[in-house]
């Protein structure tokens, strides 16, 4: 059966820190408190655009699978903080890399990239497209609103990317499931910034969240949605190697980790180096999961997100023979010597939030 496998991977991280003391210095938090809550420690703070960071990361995942752009019949951005309402982050994309495939971005929040990956799998075993760039990239930090501590702390900015190209052999996307639960939509949203009170300054335009309410659903519901997609592959959940989780909160991917019997070990984290990531988070996890050795060949991986809508999915995938890049790229943007703190400082002025 014809089907995606991932043959490059990437990912973008701005060098410019936030830690858990920098916040600290601007809300009434402390390290003790985000650590225990969440498990993060830092995120990153991006001084350049979404697309740029999207595309530094891509440019990585087409040298790793030795792809040039020209070559990519899809690009797929999924993310929830485009830089512009048109055209999209992944027309950006290609004006960067080239090429003159299909471009598109997909909003499932934090979802996006599992939603990103299996609308990418069903284009491929349609016939439509034998390879595609998939990408999750998000600029959160400019929706951050520096007096609310429930939220400042949470989200961080990155990219990351895969090439994925179709296969008939034992390799690639086994099965995946996406759903959403639209009852849900406003306990996670941003109000602002759409064509809905595009005239009203009175809308904010920060992240709002009730997050228990999030907490409670995202533990069940990425526990049947990766049930569902092992069951669908036709495997038990003993058969897999490696958990790659949406990085929103420690305790939510223990809590399914939990919940599913996977053992800690099995279970890739890094979310107290980067925070919440949205739809940037798999793809990052992935990437440097593959790049430290954890990944081997022939492995069964699961990842499993969920984000606002209230989306959710999972996406069960066998890896193939190739766990090394073929090539590297350099990321190709400029450096910053402005802190993490200065760079979110001049978003949210900018932006009108504080
Ligand atoms: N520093 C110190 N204290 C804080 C902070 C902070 N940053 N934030 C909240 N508190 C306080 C609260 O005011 C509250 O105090 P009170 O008891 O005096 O009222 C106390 O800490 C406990 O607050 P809770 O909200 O109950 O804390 P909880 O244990 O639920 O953790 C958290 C909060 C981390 C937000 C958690 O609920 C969570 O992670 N939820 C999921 C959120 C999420 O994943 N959102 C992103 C979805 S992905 C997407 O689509 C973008």
């Amino acid at each position: 059966m014809r089907r995606a496998t991932i043959i490059g991977w990437g990912a973008y991280t701005p060098p410019a820190v936030l830690s858990n003391a920098d916040l600290e210095t601007v809300i009434d938090t402390n390290d003790e408190w985000i650590t225990t809550r969440s498990g993060i420690k830092e995120r990153r703070i991006s001084h350049v655009s979404n697309a740029e960071m999207a595309t530094a990361a891509s440019r990585r995942a087409l040298a790793a699978a030795g792809v040039d752009a020209s070559d990519i019949d899809l690009v797929v951005v999924a993310t929830c903080t485009p830089d512009r309402a048109l055209p999209s982050v992944a027309a950006y994309v290609q004006r960067q890399l080239g090429g003159l495939g299909a471009t598109m971005d997909l909003n499932a929040a934090c979802s996006g990239f599992v939603y990103a990956l299996s609308v990418a799998d069903g284009m491929i075993a349609a016939g439509t497209v034998n390879r595609a760039l998939v990408i999750g990239a998000e600029r959160l930090s400019s929706y951050l609103d520096l007096t609310d501590r429930t939220t400042a702390v949470l989200f961080g900015d990155g990219a990351g990317a895969v090439v994925v190209e179709a296969t008939e052999g034992p390799e690639g996307l086994l099965a995946s499931n996406l759903h959403s639960d639209g009852s849900l939509t406003e306990i996670l949203t941003i109000r602002g910034g759409g064509t809905e009170n595009v005239f009203d300054d009175a809308i904010p335009l920060t992240v709002a969240m009730e997050g228990r309410e999030i907490f409670r659903h995202a533990v069940t519901r990425m526990g049947e949605g990766t049930t569902t997609a092992i069951e669908t592959a036709d495997l038990e959940i003993e058969d897999v190697d490696v958990l790659i989780s949406h990085q929103a909160n420690i305790r939510i991917i223990d809590a399914t980790a939990k919940r599913l019997k996977v053992s800690p070990e099995k279970v890739y984290t890094n979310i107290h180096a980067y925070g919440n990531t949205s739809a940037a988070s798999i793809p990052i996890a992935l990437s440097e999961a593959l790049d430290q050795g954890v990944i081997e060949p022939g492995n069964i991986v699961a990842m499993v997100a969920f984000g606002g809508g209230l989306t959710w999915g999972a996406a069960v995938l066998r890896w193939g023979e190739r766990t090394t890049r073929l090539g590297d790229a350099d990321h190709g943007l400029p450096d910053t010597d402005k802190t993490g703190l200065q760079l979110l400082r001049e978003r949210a002025q900018g932006l009108g939030v504080q």
